[in-house]
């Protein structure tokens, strides 16, 4: 379905066998859809068999299309989730294989652990400063506890949704104007 002018990508910051992402990048691309402000896209890192980063001699087909994939993309919604008070490899080896796409672009976080993730998205918000991704203040923190049965289901307190839609705003409007930059 074709929307408004920006393409937002919801990346998925996990890859583990089991992880729960993908259940909260399904969640928020349901919200964002409502809103009619942009193509929104689940963008699954795990989907691009990237290779840990200096190992290889960069010519996989993977990290082509991974570089392809972000500068395509306006803006981003990182899903994030905490590991050892921090973002997963993962995400950090995806980041750092793309440089200019990343650039002049908007994003906002949605991050979920027993502190609702935030440890790790604040070390996020310094890495998006070094890739010239302006990162909005709103910042939906789902809790382990809370929302979400036995760890793995997700079922969200009503509150968040407002955050989500509020994060989104800001998104779409900090797009808008780097949009004009690039
Ligand atoms: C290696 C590892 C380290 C973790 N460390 C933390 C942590 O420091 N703080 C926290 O709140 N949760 C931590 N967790 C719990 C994860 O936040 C939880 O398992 C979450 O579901 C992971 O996201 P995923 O299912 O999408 O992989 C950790 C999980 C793993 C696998």
């Amino acid at each position: 379905m074709t929307n408004g002018s920006f393409n937002i990508g919801i990346i998925l910051g996990s890859t583990r066998v089991g992880r729960v992402s993908p259940q909260i990048g399904k969640w928020v691309k349901e919200i964002a859809e409502k809103r009619g402000d942009a193509n929104y896209e689940v963008v699954d890192i795990a989907d691009y068999n990237l290779p840990f980063l200096g190992t290889t001699d960069g010519s996989e087909p993977g990290i082509a299309a991974w570089n392809e994939k972000i500068d395509s993309l306006d803006g981003f919604v990182f899903i994030v989730q905490e590991y050892n008070h921090s973002i997963t490899g993962a995400l950090k080896n995806a980041l750092d294989l793309a440089r200019e796409p990343w650039n002049n672009k908007a994003a906002g976080i949605v991050s979920y652990g027993s502190t609702g993730g935030a440890r790790a998205a604040e070390h996020l918000r310094g890495i998006l400063g070094e890739l010239l991704i302006a990162d909005v203040r709103v910042h939906p923190t789902l809790s382990l506890f809370t929302d979400f049965e036995n760890y793995t289901t997700f079922k969200p307190a009503e509150l968040h949704f407002n955050n989500v839609n509020a994060m989104l705003d800001q998104v779409i409007s900090w797009s808008g104007a780097l949009k004009t930059l690039r």
